[in-house]
């Protein structure tokens, strides 16, 4: 049912109010065809709406997890021994390994496998409350990878009842063994993907991995300029394994987001605040790669930069299904306060998307909640695997 009352619970709200975690005097909302269309207190319900006793459980936002990549068939657990030994990602990356071996592997794999992988390692993000997420492409670097990418990316959300946002990354590398140039594969990027995943409204917003490893400023920049002439938003990877002014490209084109950005120069905030792009923090990235460089937190905290965090679940990097533990990484690898960790997975990974429909508990937002059994709402952050939603709500309905 998409009409819902919530009664009972203290909502943390992630407005912004003077209290932690914009916890509102209100204690029941009202969702009507899944829209918040009320906030108050000792609400009753109508006779078409199902009432939910949260008995003083705390209410949280349905999560946003605005960085995935987890459509992909293989895994790297190769490279990950590999890595272990102390070769780096950029060697394995130069030696075929990498992107290129999960682009093989996807290429041969069917919309009916890769529904299948990409259901069950989305599963686990919706298990701790997810109810959007974002998926991009970027494992196919053909066009008909890259589309039946994100086809299967719908699919998922739609399979299991939650809202998902697709980006097109095909940007992501050189396609392996094509001996095709940078130059002429941006150019079918630009010219033939770009304008068929707009005319096709097949994706929300266009990325690019912008680094040395991956493509230069001035290659990001004929993306962003195809993106924007086609309406599509911008992303970027940018500054993750060095620094190479993508923010500031990024920031230049209104970017919805900038990814990764441990070598971000603190310089470099100004442009971002101006634009309102938000800061993606990436921290199980920054974990499996062994990472020292610290993203400029207190700079981007001083500018008033929006930060998310996300999972960047991948089979490379990151293949971590859990957005509370990344949150919980922001914290202790980044600095993170408690709060701005569970505003980068609410409001911020939200903003991050584009989106403001969702990530806050306001009227006319979606009606997307979760529910916890917990004394505060730190003890998501604090504790690493401690707990999941008591109620998972989508748009108005239960997804568990
Ligand atoms: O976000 N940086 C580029 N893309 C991914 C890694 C992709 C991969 O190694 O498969 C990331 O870290
Ligand atoms: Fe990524």
């Amino acid at each position: 049912m998409h009409n819902l009352l919530v009664k009972n619970a203290r909502i943390a709200s992630m407005q912004d109010t003077a209290k932690a975690y914009g916890e509102l005097s209100a204690t029941d909302i009202r969702i009507r065809n899944g829209i918040i269309t009320e906030l108050g207190s000792g609400l009753t319900a109508a006779d078409d709406e199902h009432c939910v006793d949260a008995d003083g459980q705390w209410c949280l936002p349905g999560l946003v997890d605005c960085h995935t990549h987890l459509v992909y068939a293989g895994n790297r657990s190769d490279e990950f021994a590999q890595r272990l030994t102390g070769v780096s990602y950029q060697q394995i990356s130069k030696q075929g390994g990498g992107i290129s071996s999960t682009v093989r592997a996807t290429r041969q794999a069917s919309a009916d496998t890769l529904h299948a992988e990409a259901l069950r390692r989305a599963q686990r993000l919706v298990e701790e409350g997810v109810t959007t997420v974002e998926i991009k492409s970027g494992y196919g670097l053909d066009q008909e990878t890259e589309l039946r990418m994100l086809d299967v990316a719908g699919k998922v959300a739609e399979t299991l009842g939650i809202q998902v946002r697709r980006t097109f990354l095909g940007a992501h590398a050189l396609p392996p063994g094509e001996n095709v140039s940078a130059d002429d594969y941006i150019t079918f990027v630009c010219d033939t993907m770009i304008p068929h995943v707009a005319q096709h409204a097949l994706a929300d917003a266009v990325d690019v991995f912008c680094e040395s490893v991956g493509f230069s400023l001035a290659e990001t920049r004929r993306v962003f300029e195809a993106a924007k002439q086609h309406g599509l938003a911008v992303k970027g990877h940018v500054e993750q394994l060095s620094n190479s002014n993508g923010a500031t490209l990024a920031a230049s084109y209104n970017a919805l987001s900038v990814d990764h950005v441990e070598y971000l120069d603190p310089a470099d905030v100004q442009a971002l605040a101006a634009a309102g792009t938000v800061a993606v923090l990436l921290p199980g990235a920054f974990y499996y790669l062994k990472e020292t460089q610290l993203p400029p937190v207190e700079a981007l905290r001083n500018a008033k930069v929006p930060m998310a965090v996300a999972t960047d679940f991948n089979p490379g990097t990151s293949p971590v299904a859990s957005l509370l533990t990344c949150a919980n990484m922001a914290c202790v690898q980044f600095g993170l306060t408690v709060e701005e960790a569970l505003r980068g997975i609410t409001v911020n990974g939200a903003r991050a998307l584009g989106l403001t429909n969702t990530g806050l508990i306001a009227e006319q937002y979606r009606g997307d909640l979760t529910l916890w059994d917990v004394p505060d709402p730190s003890a998501l952050v604090y504790e690493i695997n401690g707990y999941r939603p008591s109620a998972i709500i989508c748009g108005g309905k239960h997804v568990r």
